[in-house]
């Protein structure tokens, strides 16, 4: 697995969601991209940063659409984002702190559990927000 790519298998079929499903994505390959050539530190760590902060900025706004449209699975998909977030977050403090060797291990957590929770968690909303 390498750089993580959008298909329409992984359409929830909001365009805004897409959209952003797409530039997650990117800032994901952003990352990948800084670990696989080995960049300095402060460029891996604003890869990092920039991902985390888009992830945040899209689970927010996937989190009003599916609060404003009464969506009924809101609060196990609010566990699921909230877990991610923890994730990157200790993931980002680590590498920071010296704690933490960047590795294809980590790049694939990260990739594999967006790409599942697109595949079966936000699928659940399709139609519906
Ligand atoms: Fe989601």
């Amino acid at each position: 697995m390498k750089y993580i790519r959008w298909n329409e298998e992984l359409s929830v079929d909001n365009p805004i969601i897409d959209e952003q499903h797409k530039e997650l994505f990117r800032t994901i390959n952003e990352f990948y991209t800084a670990i696989a050539e080995k960049k300095n530190k402060l460029a891996t760590q604003k890869a990092i940063e920039e991902m985390e902060n888009y992830i945040k900025t899209h689970f927010t706004s996937e989190e009003i659409m599916m609060k404003n449209a009464g969506y009924e699975g809101l609060d196990q998909h609010l566990n699921e984002h909230q877990f991610y977030i923890d994730k990157v977050q200790d993931l980002r403090e680590r590498y920071e702190q010296g704690r933490l060797i960047l590795s294809l291990e980590v790049t694939n957590f990260i990739k594999d559990w967006i790409t599942n929770h697109i595949m079966v968690t936000d699928q659940k909303y399709k139609g519906k927000i």
